[in-house]
C-alpha cells in the first residue's frame, strides 16, 4: 500500500509538506496546482511552488514531491511539464478535478471532464514532452454535474498514455460534501491496467480500511485527513493517534518555518487554518482555536502554544 499525501492549494505548501513528511508514513506528496493559462513560467515559479526541487525533489525528511499542473492548452502544459522535469520533478500531475469557478471558467480543473477530447490531448501532450521513466498521473473527481461520464473519462486519460490514476469519489457538484461514493471507483480500478489511487472523505483507519475495501484499490490519497489528524499516515500502518500534547508541539514547530511569502501574516492564517481542521479530530483544537483566533503575530500565538504545552507537561 502507498500513502499519498493530496495536493490542497493554500494549505499544502511546502512547510507543512515538510512537517507532516517529518511526522511520516507518506510514499509521496503531489503540490499545490500550478495554473498553466498563458506561459512558460521562469524556474523561480516552480521553485516557489516546490523548493524540494533543490533537494532531489524531496522534503528535507525524505519525502518525494511531484508536481501538479492544471490548465486546458495541451502544448503549453507539455511546455511546462518540461520545464518542471527539468527542474527535477519526478514526474507530473494533471489536475482534472478542482471545483474553483475562475478555475473552471478559465477552462481549468473539473470543468474538462466534460470534454473527453481535451482530457485525452492534455495527457497525451504532457506524456510526450516527459521522459518515459517518469510518470505522467491525473487526478479526476467522477464527473462535473454526474458521474456517466466516469469510465469513458478513466479509460481516456490510461489510453493517452498516464502512468496512474487518483480519483477523489465525487462529482465537482458534489463539491466536498460527504459522503464520497468509494463503491465507484471499483469498476474503473478494474477496467485499467494502471494503479488507481483511491481519494476522498478518509479521516481515520475504519475509513480507509472501506475505502480499500470498497475500491478494491491498494493506494490511498489523503487530504484534509492529514490536517485533521497529522499521524494519520502512521494510524493507518498501525501506529496509535497522535497525543494532542505532540500536535501541540507540531504546531510550534510550524511556527519555526521561515517561508517565501509575507511571515507576518502566514503564520497566524496558517496556523488558525490548520487548527481549523484539526478540531475535527481533536476537541482541544476548538479550545486552543478561540484562545488564539484573536492574535495577529507569530510570537503571540507562539507563546499560547508553549504555555498550552507547559500546562499538559
Ligand atoms: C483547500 C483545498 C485545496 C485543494 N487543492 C487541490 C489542488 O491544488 N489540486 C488538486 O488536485 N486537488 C485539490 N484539492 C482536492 C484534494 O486534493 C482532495 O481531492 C479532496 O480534498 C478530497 O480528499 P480528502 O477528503 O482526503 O480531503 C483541494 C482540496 C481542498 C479542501
Amino acid at each position: 500500500m502507498r500513502l499519498i499525501l493530496a495536493p490542497m492549494e493554500g494549505v499544502l505548501d511546502p512547510a507543512l509538506r515538510d512537517l507532516l513528511g517529518r511526522i511520516g508514513g507518506w510514499d509521496l506528496a503531489i503540490t499545490e496546482f500550478i495554473r498553466v493559462s498563458k506561459t512558460v513560467f521562469p524556474d523561480h515559479v516552480f521553485h516557489r511552488f516546490c523548493p524540494e526541487l533543490q533537494n532531489n525533489a524531496k522534503t528535507l525528511s525524505g519525502m518525494p514531491v511531484r508536481i501538479q499542473l492544471l490548465g486546458s492548452d495541451p502544448e503549453l502544459l507539455a511546455l511546462n511539464a518540461q520545464r518542471a522535469i527539468a527542474l527535477g520533478s519526478p514526474g507530473i500531475d494533471l489536475n482534472f478535478g478542482c471545483p474553483a469557478k475562475t478555475v473552471n471558467r478559465s477552462m481549468g480543473g473539473a470543468i474538462l471532464l466534460k470534454d473527453t477530447k481535451i482530457l485525452s490531448e492534455i495527457v497525451k501532450a504532457v506524456r510526450d514532452a516527459v521522459p518515459q521513466h517518469l510518470p505522467v498521473t491525473a487526478k479526476m473527481r467522477l464527473g462535473y454535474e454526474d458521474d456517466k461520464k466516469a469510465m469513458e473519462n478513466a479509460v481516456a486519460i490510461y489510453e493517452a498514455g498516464a502512468s496512474e490514476l487518483a480519483i477523489h469519489a465525487r462529482t465537482k457538484v458534489d463539491g466536498y460534501r460527504p459522503p464520497a461514493y468509494w463503491k465507484k471507483i471499483k469498476p474503473i480500478a478494474e477496467a485499467l491496467p494502471i494503479n488507481v489511487i483511491a481519494n476522498g472523505e478518509i479521516w481515520n483507519l475504519e475509513q480507509a480500511k472501506r475505502c480499500l475495501e470498497q475500491t478494491g484499490c491498494s493506494d490511498l490519497m489523503l487530504g484534509r485527513g492529514a490536517l485533521a489528524t497529522p499521524n494519520i499516515a502512521k494510524v493507518i500502518l498501525g501506529e496509535d493517534k497522535m497525543q494532542w500534547k505532540t500536535v501541540l508541539n507540531w504546531l510550534y514547530e510550524y511556527s519555526q518555518y521561515e517561508v517565501s511569502v509575507d511571515m507576518k501574516t502566514y503564520y497566524p492564517n496558517r496556523s488558525k487554518q490548520w487548527l481549523g481542521f484539526l478540531k475535527t479530530s481533536y476537541p482541544e483544537a476548538q479550545i486552543l482555536f478561540d484562545e488564539i483566533k484573536r492574535e495577529k503575530t507569530r510570537d503571540s500565538i507562539k507563546n499560547i502554544i508553549e504555555s498550552n504545552i507547559e500546562k499538559i507537561a
